[in-house]
């Protein structure tokens, strides 16, 4: 897939009715999705294509709170796990769907320095800061700036995090635009500036279960591929080592298609034990600057295929280690261990301690640009 293969969506446009020319044009509706407690009132926006897919965007922490896609016999199922109403999202929960920022992922002890200056980000796992810190954009009400119809339907969203917000840096205005196409093509671009010099690194958090998420079943059925030679290990409080480990012979290798529950139980695995399953970072064979296939999963069951596509260097695979049926989402379904799984493609996790790693930082005047595709498919039986 190119870049521009979104932005050029083809509507095959059949020749004779005007009818069909609607029906085939993606569309957007808004509508109120519930109230805050103190009366804020959470939009959402619903992008619709002819092909079956709808998704469901909530203003509220720019969550994905809906995905559904065609099985390979036309059967639509909602794939990503979360909630039927917006209290659930209000309250502590594991970022269902949710855009990730300041910084996706860990950083260590919260601690970094920039220009020689030390910052102190707020913890809030274990002796960590994990996903932007206690209050992060999965956590704030972000302004739906546009909303289009057409070709592709879209919705921009954007919120702006005050100088200092969680220990950061800098004024940063984020934006995440997600536009449908035809092709069962979801994109996210998710862009950010800044006042001052700051680190940076936005994704999406939606769990995935290609069978359904009201289906009750696992995912470790479910073939995965990582195009990664290598992944970064982690010590006991999953902050990555430095090191960056060749996955070759270990229970990391996905470069050919691999279930998800084939080596996860592994004991002699430290690396699983440690996480309790997946929860690591692949560093992608890249080349070049665009997008590029960053994994791919495939239900054999319903035929469903996810690729994810982006431009960063890194894949967070987490096989859903810490969902210990405490939490009830949609449709009263419990969820369970490998109940789903997220694919966040990121920079590094703590890139900011590890100059190895490269670069979070963004300066006033960059455009910190993150570009990432769901893109689904269906295989033959
Ligand atoms: C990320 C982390 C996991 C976990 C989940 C949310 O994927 O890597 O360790 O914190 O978010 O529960």
């Amino acid at each position: 897939m190119k870049a521009s293969g979104l932005g050029t969506a083809c509507v095959a446009l059949a020749a004779s009715t005007l009818l069909a020319t609607s029906a085939q044009a993606a569309r957007a509706d808004r509508s109120v999705f519930g109230t805050t407690p103190g009366g804020q009132s959470v939009e959402s926006v619903t992008l619709t294509n002819a092909k079956g897919m709808t998704v469901r965007i909530l203003a509220w922490g720019a969550v994905i709170q809906q995905l559904s896609v065609p099985d390979r016999h036309g059967h639509v199922d909602d794939v990503v796990l979360g909630f039927d109403t917006l209290a659930p999202y209000l309250g502590k929960e594991p970022y269902f769907g949710a855009s990730i920022g300041r910084y996706a992922n860990r950083i260590g002890a919260g601690k970094f320095t920039l220009d020689g200056k030390a910052y102190q980000l707020s913890i809030n796992d274990g002796a960590q800061s994990l996903h932007g810190g206690t209050t992060g954009f999965d956590h704030k009400l972000w302004t739906i700036e546009k909303v289009t119809s057409g070709p592709e339907a879209s919705v921009t969203l954007s919120y702006t995090s005050p100088d200092g917000e969680e220990g950061y840096p800098g004024t940063l205005t984020a934006r995440a635009t997600y536009r449908l196409n035809e092709k069962n093509e979801l994109a996210i671009d998710y862009s950010a500036t800044t006042d001052k010099p700051t680190i940076v690194n936005l994704t999406n958090h939606s769990y995935f279960n290609l069978s359904g998420a009201l289906s009750g079943k696992s995912i470790m059925d479910q073939l995965l591929t990582i195009p990664a030679s290598r992944y970064t290990p982690t010590d006991a409080g999953l902050i990555p080592t430095g090191e960056m480990r060749s996955v070759a012979g270990t229970a990391f290798d996905f470069r050919k298609p691999t279930r998800i529950g084939a080596r996860v139980t592994d004991g002699h695995e430290e690396q699983l034990v440690l996480a309790h399953g997946y929860d690591h970072n692949w560093v992608l064979d890249r080349q070049g600057s665009g997008l590029s296939l960053g994994a791919r999963v495939e239900d054999p069951a319903t035929g469903r295929v996810l690729e994810v596509w982006s431009d960063q260097p890194g894949m967070q695979f987490y096989s859903g280690n810490f969902l210990d049926g405490t939490i009830v989402g949609k449709g009263s379904v419990i969820y369970r261990q490998g109940s789903a799984m997220a694919l966040e493609p990121q920079r590094f996790p703590d890139t900011p301690n590890h100059p190895n790693f490269g670069s979070a930082r963004l300066d006033p005047g960059q455009t910190y640009m993150h570009h990432m595709r769901y893109r689904f498919l269906t295989s033959a039986k």
